[in-house]
């Protein structure tokens, strides 16, 4: 068989070194305005093949706009769209699909009364020499997929009545079935027990291990350290960052994200201890066990060691097992006369 030419690069797509693979999907300049809002601005992002690309940035950054643009669903003012390195006309979903992308949307497209198999195979049922639905058949073909992707489906279940987490997996598998290579899946956890987003993300390792390039679209940055390999971050319609998961910090996605630094827990000022604001004076546990007594406090723990007192806990923080009964109650905060603890 002739080898077939290599598609001439387009002028906007970078030079790329011989030895890196050709991207499963490559946007250059993708542009969609909405009236006044610029959705999305020069936007340009290539997916690896077979990586998990989370795709981040507050409401309203242009995510959803930018998906929905590579998924036929909305046609870009301008830029261009290459699969797998050939320009890829996609002016319908229809497009798309046939370009072996799928995308699973925040709210699932699924028809609630029909099972998991009619859901998976509609528009592309398998039929009978008669015409009729052939159900065995379409069973047959989901249990071989949901098996080779290891994403267990009840092929007879109504839909209706599954939990949302199964739901998700019957949009997978209806992805899967019309030959998806990339997979998009917008805000997949924001319906998902924690359970749920445990077992959604064993099964996204799988696929990716399988092949198949992930695109996740979310909000939550643990979510993305813990699945994705690569990031891209948007912020008021256009890419201001991104990189490999390696190269960047939870805050440093955030201030992307939000284009100024983050204050977290983490990064919180550390404050030198003022003077002592409590004195407790000949505080003994009667049972020493499991816990050790203070003598002094600075200005800010008063609150807590006050809150303290109301337990039997006054005078002496736990630091490891049952907490001991204080024999003495007696302190003294700065300025103030001694008190006591109610018993
Ligand atoms: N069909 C539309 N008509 C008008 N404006 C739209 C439309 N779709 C998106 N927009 C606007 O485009 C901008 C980008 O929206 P988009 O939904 O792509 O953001 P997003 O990053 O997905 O946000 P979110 O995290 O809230 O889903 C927003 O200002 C939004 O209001
Ligand atoms: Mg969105």
């Amino acid at each position: 068989m002739k080898p077939r030419p290599r598609a001439r690069r387009r002028s906007a797509t970078p030079l790329r070194s011989p030895t890196l693979p050709v991207p499963a999907v490559s946007l250059r300049g993708i542009t969609r305005r909405f009236g006044p809002v610029l959705a999305n601005d020069d936007v340009s992002l290539d997916l690896a093949p077979g990586e998990i690309h989370a795709l981040v940035g507050e409401n309203g950054a242009g995510k959803t706009t930018l998906m929905r643009v590579l998924y036929g669903m909305i046609a870009p003012d301008a830029g261009v769209i290459e699969v797998e390195g050939r320009p890829a006309r996609i002016q319908r979903p229809a497009d798309a699909m046939r370009l072996g992308l799928g995308m699973v949307h925040q709210h699932f497209m699924l028809v609630d009364p029909l099972t998991v198999a009619e859901n998976v195979t509609l528009g592309r049922e398998p039929r009978l020499a008669l015409g009729g639905f052939d159900r065995a058949r379409a069973e047959g073909e989901l249990r071989a997929l949901a098996e080779r992707y290891r994403l267990p489906v009840e092929p007879g279940a109504r839909v209706a009545s599954l939990p949302v987490g199964a739901q998700q997996r019957v949009e997978i598998l209806k992805a899967l079935h019309r030959g998806a290579r990339v997979l998009i899946l917008d805000e997949p956890t924001a319906v998902l027990t924690p359970q749920e987003v445990d077992e959604l993300f064993v099964m996204l390792r799988r696929l990716c291990q399988q092949g198949v390039t992930i695109v996740l679209i979310t909000h939550k940055l643990a979510e993305v350290k813990a699945l994705a390999h690569r990031v891209t971050v948007m912020r008021a319609g256009r890419v201001v960052g991104g990189g490999t998961i390696d190269s960047l910090t939870i805050e440093r996605i955030a201030e992307l994200m939000v284009g100024r630094p983050v204050a977290t827990a983490l990064t919180r000022a550390e404050r030198a201890p003022g003077a002592p604001a409590l004195r407790s004076s000949g505080s003994r546990a009667s049972r020493a066990t499991g816990s050790t007594s203070w003598s002094s406090a600075s200005p800010a723990c008063v609150p807590q060691l006050a809150a303290m007192c109301g337990s039997a806990a006054c005078g002496h923080v736990p630091t490891r097992g049952p907490t001991s009964r204080p024999a003495s109650r007696t302190f003294r905060a700065t300025g103030s006369s001694a008190g006591s603890c109610p018993r």
